[in-house]
């Protein structure tokens, strides 16, 4: 556990540069140059979990986007079991909590080595969230009333990618079919904002992981983009 670090997936890749095995983990209690999705940074105060997860996965190279399917599923598996508050999964792999996003995964690789980054508003004031992502966010806290256990979190984090991270080795339904069954855009109507901008309503994910968006000229296949919710209630 690290007290003050610029990013744990940083931190983690130095290691597995240095041999560290795989299921090394990198904890901090604040990050000051968190990295999230598509080069953003990402607000890592004290209170929420920082965690990164040296892996060295020996799949052929096509299925590495399942690690990130398989670390979202477990880190919401692992949400819920130590709070008991359902939790779902917005493509890719936004971690949700009420409507709201309360953490998120990056998985960042090179060579043969994957580093499955996970970060979650904990026991976070919403106050400590940038300004720009406030209302589509939540914490733990906010949310539930009450702190968590970090230890615990972090354990069960740990615990659960490990058990869909196994699973991928099996091939991608499964962890793909527990993914699904947390999806949070299917049967909404989204906003597309990719190399090109479309609206459809998400039908759910296909077999390399691309969201799929039924729109009027039929459905289309998502694999890069920022997908919103037109509407809040089903479409
Ligand atoms: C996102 O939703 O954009 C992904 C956010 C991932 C944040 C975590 S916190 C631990 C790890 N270290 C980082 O710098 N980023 C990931």
């Amino acid at each position: 556990m690290h007290a003050i670090v610029d990013s744990t997936n940083d931190i983690a890749r130095a290691l597995a540069e240095e041999g560290a095995p795989e299921g090394t983990a990198v904890l901090a209690i604040e990050q000051t140059g968190g990295r999230g999705r598509q080069g953003r940074g990402w607000i890592s105060p004290a209170g929420g979990l920082w965690l990164s997860i040296v892996l060295r996965p020996s799949l052929a190279h096509d299925a590495w986007p399942l690690i990130g399917f398989a670390t979202g599923a477990g880190a919401a598996a692992a949400v819920e079991t130590v709070t008991g508050a359902k939790t779902q999964l917005k493509w890719p792999n936004d971690l949700m909590l009420n409507e709201r996003k309360v953490g998120g995964v990056l998985v960042e690789s090179s060579g043969d080595v994957a580093i499955a980054g996970v970060g979650i508003n904990a026991n976070v004031l919403p106050e400590a969230l940038p300004e720009g992502v406030r209302a589509g966010a939540t914490t733990l806290l906010a949310s539930l009333g009450r702190p968590v256990d970090l230890a615990a979190l972090a354990r069960a984090v740990l615990e659960q990618v490990e058990r869909f991270y196994d699973l991928v080795r099996e091939g991608p339904e499964a962890v793909l079919d527990a993914w699904r069954a947390r999806s949070f855009l299917t049967g909404r109507r989204v906003t597309v904002a990719g190399a090109q901008m479309f609206e459809g309503v998400a039908e759910g994910i296909d077999r390399a992981g691309a969201l799929l968006v039924r729109t009027a000229s039929g459905v289309r296949p998502v694999r890069a983009a920022d997908v919103s919710i037109r509407e809040a209630g089903p479409a």
